[in-house]
């Protein structure tokens, strides 16, 4: 029973990077499971900030081996980036892994990423363009390209041929675009990748990381974007495609459920998202505005301003339900100081009537209005707090309610970006 999980439990965005960080000190693994550079995860440590798009946030430890597992799937020009970026700060990045089964982005999967988007008439979703959703409709119409194949000179070209040539089609001739690849400029790129990536790069990457599981060693599970993203339980179809949830987990890292023995859900203590899609507590206007100023909510990997909105409990207790969560990390809490009252979706009402589960239904969600409940905020500065008791009542009030909501214990509280500004539980 060694693995914990670490999930987002909204829009994405909550603070996974920075609480992956944390518990990284005390591990001995750090695993991504799914998605790829859509995600942007934050990680500051004294003055210096760090934007990891796919490598796992445990990087800064070299004692941790670092895994990106079978489930993510690989733009390898923004990995050998970020790998570059991060030698130049001086960290060493020997502890990465690359799992020979993930899947690899192309630039014909980012262009298709931009024409759907362009040519969808009504409710685009926003995509980050990065071409994960084609990359993982290829994984799983069995078109897909891995990392492996990159060692298999003669596959790979084959593979290519076939996936250039319907993929040019589906561009040009459905979506009007204008696209014509290189068969032999992309395999020289990628041929120049692979020999860059190979001494990262592991046959099994599952077998690796059970038998760190079998040794009793410590693994940490770090989820990509958030619960409401998710391709099965999110606001379908305003969703990224994998599955961010912890059950994600087990397939995109190969882990069996009954070695995971931790499942914390990271949760900002207000509601953000990046992207369309329905936000049932989101606060328009200027106080929207004044918020995302006061958060820094701007987006990791594409800089779009996210949407802000009020703490949504509706939304909490369907993330609790379906992730088995074990603890909360409540993070942003500081940015809440200062306001008078502070607004908590505790049910939706939909034709007079409450309701309390989430509805998978966008038509009924959109007829959904949230019931607020209102806590009196606090006006003290709160980020240099260490423990429990140097909260202001109301602000205790206050995560006790998201406690109460979740039906789950707080095991953290971050009061800041920094690495030290955090509370635990051990400190209640
Ligand atoms: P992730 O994708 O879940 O890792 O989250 P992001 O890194 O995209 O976004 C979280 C943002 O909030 C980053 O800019 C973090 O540095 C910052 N952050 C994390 N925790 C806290 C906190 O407790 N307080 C404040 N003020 N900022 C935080
Ligand atoms: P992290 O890991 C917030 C959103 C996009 C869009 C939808 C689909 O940093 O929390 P995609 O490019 O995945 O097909 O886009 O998902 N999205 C995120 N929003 N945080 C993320 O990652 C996200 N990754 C994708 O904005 O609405
Ligand atoms: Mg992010």
């Amino acid at each position: 029973m060694s693995a914990t999980i670490i999930v987002g439990t909204q829009w994405g965005d909550e603070g996974k990077g920075k609480i992956t960080d944390l518990l990284s000190s005390d591990m001995d693994m750090v695993v991504r499971y799914q998605g790829g550079n859509n995600a942007g995860h934050t990680v500051v440590i004294g003055d210096k900030t760090f934007k990891l798009h796919l490598i796992p946030s445990g990087i800064f430890y070299p004692k941790v081996t670092c895994v990106i597992g079978n489930g993510v799937v690989i733009d390898l020009k923004v990995l050998l980036k970020e790998l570059e970026s991060l030698q130049k700060e001086g960290i060493a990045t020997d502890n990465l892994k690359i799992s020979s089964q993930a899947h690899l982005i192309f630039q014909y999967h980012c262009d298709l990423d931009s024409a759907q988007e362009g040519k969808k008439e009504a409710g685009r979703i926003g995509t980050t363009s990065r071409g994960i959703g084609p990359c993982y409709v290829d994984k799983f119409n069995r078109r897909g390209i891995r990392v492996c194949d990159l060692y298999n000179q003669k596959e790979l070209r084959e593979k290519l041929i076939w996936n250039i040539e319907e993929k040019s089609f589906q561009i040009n001739k459905f979506y009007g675009g204008s696209v014509s690849y290189d068969l032999e400029k992309i395999m020289e790129e990628y041929l120049g990748y692979a020999s860059k990536i190979k001494k990262y790069a592991v046959e099994s990457s599952t077998s690796l990381i059970n038998q760190s599981i079998k040794d009793k060693k410590k693994i940490l599970l770090e989820g990509a974007q958030g619960t409401m993203l998710d391709v099965d339980h999110g606001t379908y179809p305003y969703v990224t495609s994998s599955n961010p949830i912890s059950g994600g987990a087990c397939s995109g890292a190969g882990v069996p459920p009954n070695s995971v023995s931790r499942i914390i859900g990271v949760v900002k203590a207000y509601v953000t998202r990046v992207g369309g899609g329905p936000f049932p507590t989101e606060i328009e206007g200027k106080e929207g505005e004044e918020l995302r100023e006061k958060g820094g909510e701007y987006g990791a990997t594409t800089g779009r301003p996210r949407r802000c909105g009020w703490f949504d409990g509706v939304v909490m207790r369907h993330s609790a339900r379906i992730n088995g969560l074990t603890e909360l990390a409540v993070t942003k809490i500081d940015v809440l100081s200062g306001l008078d009252k502070i607004l908590v979706c505790t049910a939706y009402e939909y034709e007079g009537k409450k309701v309390m589960d989430f509805p998978c239904d966008l038509d009924h969600l959109e007829k959904c209005k949230p019931s607020y409940e209102e806590l009196p905020g606090w006006k003290e500065d709160i980020s240099k707090a260490k423990s429990y008791k140097d909260l202001p009542k109301n602000c205790k009030k206050y995560l006790d309610k998201l406690s109460e909501l979740a039906e789950c214990k707080i095991s953290m509280v971050s009061v800041g970006a920094e690495r030290e500004q955090i509370i635990r539980s051990s400190s209640h």
